[in-house]
């Protein structure tokens, strides 16, 4: 470790320690001409600056001041001169705060964070580096917070005027009596984490879109060539079957068992067709494709399905219009693949400046962060897709469930025209 030394008083320091002599102000007057006592002064102060940037750096292991008494040594050495050097030196800022919130001490980074010098942001309360909002919430928090501590994400206001997103980690330091606990807080800067998450958003957002394109494309392809193709055919096997007598027996009935098959093939490929995307949905709005998508999932999967939809005067955005629908499809898809459910509820309505569409199962539920959590491994997408394609639109999805007590979600998108509700909700 370097050493520095400074002279003290009654002779040299031993290496590694500063020495602080401190005369009284009375004295400096007394003896010294204004000019003289003010660069002196000065001195003094550089000698002070010094001395802090030496502790600051570890560059010191004592600090000896000139008191009454002779000098006192404080030493810097051990555990706590290590993590001073341990937290100036890291990338986070760090921060006490006394009961009242003043800040006892921050670290450099903290102060670059925010943009002043830190000997305005030692001393100043907290909460002029916060927002009102972002206080208000924060202030309960660290009230509540115990040693195990808590987390929140805040704009930090910097000196500049400027904001900066960061993550608060706040920890009790500790309680000397009822409610006087200091707080100890570890700030992340979060501007990159941010900038990476926005670039991520853009970046599934332009999947989903290239997706949507892609669906809309097969779509047409099935709906225009193949299903027109098979119905041809149809027609063509019943011609042959009705050209058939009774007396060819095995070659009429093998001619009705195939005009039966291709039936079902083009109903299935027209099914495929409007899951890809509905043709309805473009022409007649949302509440029709809630309509037909809800009962062909009733008579298909057997559940018993109740669907309350608020009539629309008006269509909603494209955009809005395509979200609620692919919300409501994942949202089935769920049902039948895991919730085993009897009795499903789908409900779409005006929620002050919000359309809302509710999904309810009453299956066996599940533990929505445990999967929030597995996403990151091998989990599946569908939930965060619904997250996600709400998010586009300005909207938000809840989903609330807990492991036997059945499935809701959610989904709140923002009715930019309130125009579009009629009269009161009506059941189907
Ligand atoms: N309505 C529900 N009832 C019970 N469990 C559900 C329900 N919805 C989702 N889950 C659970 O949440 C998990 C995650 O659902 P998610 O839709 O994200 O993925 P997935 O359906 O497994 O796969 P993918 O949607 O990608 O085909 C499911 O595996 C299931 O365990
Ligand atoms: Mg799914």
């Amino acid at each position: 470790m370097k050493t520095a030394q400074r002279q003290l008083p009654s002779g040299p320091a031993p290496a590694g320690v500063h020495a602080l002599a401190c005369p009284a102000e009375a004295t400096l007057k007394r003896e010294l001409r204004p000019s003289q006592a003010l660069a002196k002064l000065r001195a003094r102060l550089a000698e002070a600056e010094q001395t802090l940037h030496a502790i600051r750096s570890g560059e010191v292991d004592a600090v000896v001041v000139a008191g009454k008494q002779g000098p006192q040594v404080f030493s810097l050495q051990g555990a706590e001169h290590e993590y001073r050097v341990l937290i100036e030196s890291m990338n986070e800022g760090a921060v006490t705060l006394a009961v009242d919130k003043t800040i006892l001490y921050a670290n450099q980074c903290f102060a670059r964070m925010v943009k002043c010098p830190l000997e305005q942001v030692i001393g100043n309360s907290f909460r002029c580096f916060l927002s009102v909002k972002d206080w208000a919430t924060l202030l309960p928090l660290m009230k509540r917070t115990g040693r195990s501590g808590s987390k929140m994400q805040v704009l930090l206001n910097a000196g500049d005027g400027s904001q900066m997103p960061a993550q608060i980690s706040i920890r009790l330091l500790a309680r000397n009596g009822v409610n006087r606990a200091s707080i100890g807080m570890v700030v992340t800067d979060m501007m990159e984490a941010r900038r990476n998450e926005e670039m991520m958003r853009a970046l599934s957002r332009r999947l989903v879109q290239a997706q949507e394109a892609e669906r809309g494309r097969v779509a047409l392809e099935l709906h225009d060539h193949i299903t027109q193709l098979l119905c041809a055919i149809l027609v063509r096997s019943q011609a042959l079957a009705d050209q058939l007598s009774a007396r060819d027996g095995p070659s009429k009935r093998e001619a009705i068992n195939l005009r039966e098959m291709l039936g079902k093939t083009a109903e299935e490929v027209e099914r495929i067709s409007r899951n890809l995307r509905p043709s309805v949905l473009d022409e007649l709005g949302l509440v029709p494709v809630i309509r037909d998508t809800s009962t062909e999932f009733a008579e298909r999967t057997g559940l018993i399905l109740t669907l309350a939809c608020a009539q629309l005067t008006a269509r909603l955005p494209a955009d809005t219009e395509l979200t609620l629908y692919r919300i409501l499809q994942e949202a089935l898809r769920n049902v039948e693949k895991h919730a085993r459910a009897r009795r499903i509820t789908v409900s779409l309505r005006p929620q002050d400046a919000f359309v809302q569409l509710l999904i309810v199962d009453d299956g066996i539920g599940f533990d929505p962060d445990h999967h929030t959590a597995k996403r990151n491994g091998k989990g599946g997408f569908g939930l965060l897709s619904m997250q996600e394609r709400a998010t586009y639109v300005g909207g938000a999805l809840n989903i609330k469930s807990a492991p036997g007590k059945g499935t809701t979600i959610r989904a709140q998108v923002p009715l930019i025209d309130s125009k579009c509700w009629g009269g009161g909700e009506k059941p189907h």
